[in-house]
């Protein structure tokens, strides 16, 4: 085999995608992996650039590189780059360009393109987990030390409302503004609660078989008055001999999470309903979370569950709501999962079946 049909065959062959580049940028040539990895036939892509399937925010710095491969600063050069996939998917690639020249004038680029796509998500999904215990740290010690100034506010309120009750003092107006100090407390209370889940500090509550019709009940009745409120049906489907094993006052949050979210997403919305069913499927129990609101864009679909995610005013949402929920649902074996961003959002929670139960019940 003489040197040409081998490097032919070294080309053709390599698992690393691999492409031949015009000093434009035009791809000449192309192998079987680059296809492979970008989803474009090796046709398609000889028709178009490499700009154009470059991340718009990598770009500059391969132009650059490529610029002082040209001028002749360097003869090849490696980073770490993002395409698109055909699919609008984004790749991470690692990039190994090299010059080749012809009488000392540049001919075309060796490009080798290796997908580390894999590695780059796992990477990331080690830092977030690294911030998220950061952020849980931070919150959990907020969230020990307001507990103690709150308790003294709280048993001092009820102690005055006691005294002014026994001096005979009735003026509702003042038992109204007590009333008031206390539902604030109260507020207080459940958002320290929420950054004592988000916290690493475990929650002392233990698993224990739950029928999920219960806690679906008693989480809609905690919220049914807002629901009444905003003009929102209420449908729920439920297998009533459906058990989970699961820590209910953290199952119940975390409907209360979603239910909360639909609610907000229907406000402006004329049709109104909120359908929350359960079932068995594959040996797991399926509980749905559906509405009729505005629904997720595509585009932030992948962060709506990353802590302080936001799409609301400040005054109406932190963005912890579904990062909570995910981390207390995973922390009983569950999963959350967004299902169906739009038209009918639906959010599913995944749950392990506690079959004891459900066969003494049936
Ligand atoms: N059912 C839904 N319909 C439409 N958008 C939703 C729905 N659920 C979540 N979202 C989007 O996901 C974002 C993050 O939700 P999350 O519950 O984590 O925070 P939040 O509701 O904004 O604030 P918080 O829950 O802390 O009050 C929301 O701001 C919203 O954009
Ligand atoms: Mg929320």
């Amino acid at each position: 085999m003489g040197q040409d049909s081998l490097f032919k065959s070294a080309f053709t062959h390599s698992s690393i995608g691999m492409a031949l580049v015009a000093p434009d940028g035009k791809w000449l040539d192309s192998n079987a992996s680059l296809s492979k990895i970008l989803g474009y036939t090796k046709e398609e892509l000889l028709s178009i650039d490499f700009q154009k399937l470059t991340h718009p925010d990598d770009l500059n710095a391969d132009l650059d590189l490529l610029k002082e491969c040209l001028s002749g600063k360097r003869d090849s050069y490696q980073i770490e780059k993002r395409y698109y996939h055909k699919n609008g998917s984004t790749i991470y690639a690692l990039l190994t360009v090299s010059l080749i020249r012809e009488d000392n004038t540049p001919s075309f680029f060796i490009s080798q393109i290796q997908d580390i796509t894999e590695n780059k998500k796992a990477q990331q999904a080690l830092v977030q987990a690294a911030k998220l215990a950061t952020i849980g740290e931070v919150a959990g010690t907020i969230a020990h030390e307001v507990n103690n100034p709150l308790t003294i506010i709280e048993g001092q309120t009820s102690l005055l409302r006691r005294s002014l009750v026994k001096k005979g003092y009735d003026d509702p107006k003042a038992f109204a503004q007590l009333s008031k100090i206390n539902n604030t407390i109260g507020r207080i209370t459940s958002i320290i609660q929420s950054m004592k889940n988000l916290s690493r500090e475990s929650s002392s509550e233990k698993a224990r078989t739950c029928s999920v019709s219960e806690l679906v009940e008693e989480s809609l009745a905690l919220c049914r008055h807002q629901l009444k409120k905003d003009q929102i049906d209420v449908f729920v489907d439920v297998d009533k001999s459906l058990c989970i094993n699961a820590r209910p006052t953290d199952f119940g949050q975390s409907l209360l999470n979603l239910i909360n979210n639909s609610r907000h997403a229907m406000k402006e919305m004329p049709l109104k309903q909120l359908k929350i069913t359960a079932k068995e499927e594959q040996g797991r129990a399926m509980i749905h979370i559906v509405d009729t609101g505005h629904g997720i864009r595509p585009q932030i679909a992948s962060k709506v569950m990353d802590p302080f995610f936001t799409t609301k005013q400040r005054s109406e949402g932190t963005g912890i709501g579904l990062s909570i929920t995910k981390k207390l649902i995973n922390r009983m074996d569950g999963e959350v999962k967004l299902i169906k961003p739009l038209n009918n959002t639906t959010f599913c929670i995944e749950m392990p079946m506690a079959y004891q139960k459900s066969q003494n019940i049936a």
